[in-house]
């Protein structure tokens, strides 16, 4: 007897065929919410790489790409970041603000692939760990162009994704998408410029640092 195949898998594959890279997400975290799935990403805690990074906000504004169930962003926040954290999935969305009701954080619907222009160059930390990844290749360049976009002068872009050097593509099953060193370097664009680049853990994903 086969093992049937997880929600995240069944919806992504639907949704993809459809040409709809994104409608899935919100499909998952609907199920996740009625008990019927399970998000894999989805850990109750903030991202390792990110705690042990965070500098304090000071008050400073700081946006987290693919915010999901909050975690990330009530991090940043409690560091003094003031704190817009976006999701294309709305179920996502009222989740983290279901989660966190006392939070600073304005937690708003979006998609990075047609972001609101009020936020060009409105950020002094851009956060972008593993949402890109997650949309076929042929949505890469104009995702990046628009996190390069949100990044103010002066300001921080980090971007953390898997890294495909540490695996065997041949046998990868997507989503997700991982990133070459040179498509994680191609964030540097529109004035923007790499600081840093690293492989961390264990050299499965990349860490980058990025300023304009
Ligand atoms: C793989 S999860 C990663 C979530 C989180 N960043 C983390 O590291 O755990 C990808 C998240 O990005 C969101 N997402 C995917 N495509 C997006 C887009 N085009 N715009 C905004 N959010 C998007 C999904 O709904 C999901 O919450």
């Amino acid at each position: 007897m086969t093992t049937p195949d997880p929600a995240d898998r069944v919806l992504s594959r639907a949704s993809l065929a459809e040409g709809d890279p994104t409608r899935w997400f919100d499909e998952l975290y609907t199920a996740a919410a009625r008990g019927e799935a399970e998000v894999p990403w989805s850990r109750g805690t903030p991202n390792t790489d990110l705690a042990a990074w965070t500098p304090p906000g000071e008050g400073r504004r700081a946006l987290v790409v693919g915010s999901a169930l909050g975690d990330d962003s009530e991090l940043l926040a409690s560091a003094g970041w003031a704190v817009t954290g976006f999701d294309v999935a709305p179920t996502a969305v009222e989740a983290a603000r279901a989660r966190f009701p006392e939070s600073a954080v304005d937690y708003v619907v979006a998609d990075l692939l047609k972001p609101p222009g009020e936020w060009h160059q409105a950020f002094d930390l851009v956060v972008e760990i593993m949402n890109i990844q997650a949309m076929p290749r042929d949505f890469r360049p104009a995702a990046l162009r628009s996190l390069a976009g949100f990044l103010a002068p002066g300001g921080t872009l980090i971007v953390s994704e898997v890294a495909e050097e540490n695996f065997d593509m041949a046998t990868w099953v997507s989503p997700p998408w991982p990133f070459s060193r040179e498509e994680v370097e191609s964030a540097a664009q529109d004035g923007v410029k790499l600081v840093t680049l690293e492989r961390i853990r264990d050299g499965a994903r990349h860490w980058a640092e990025f300023t304009r």
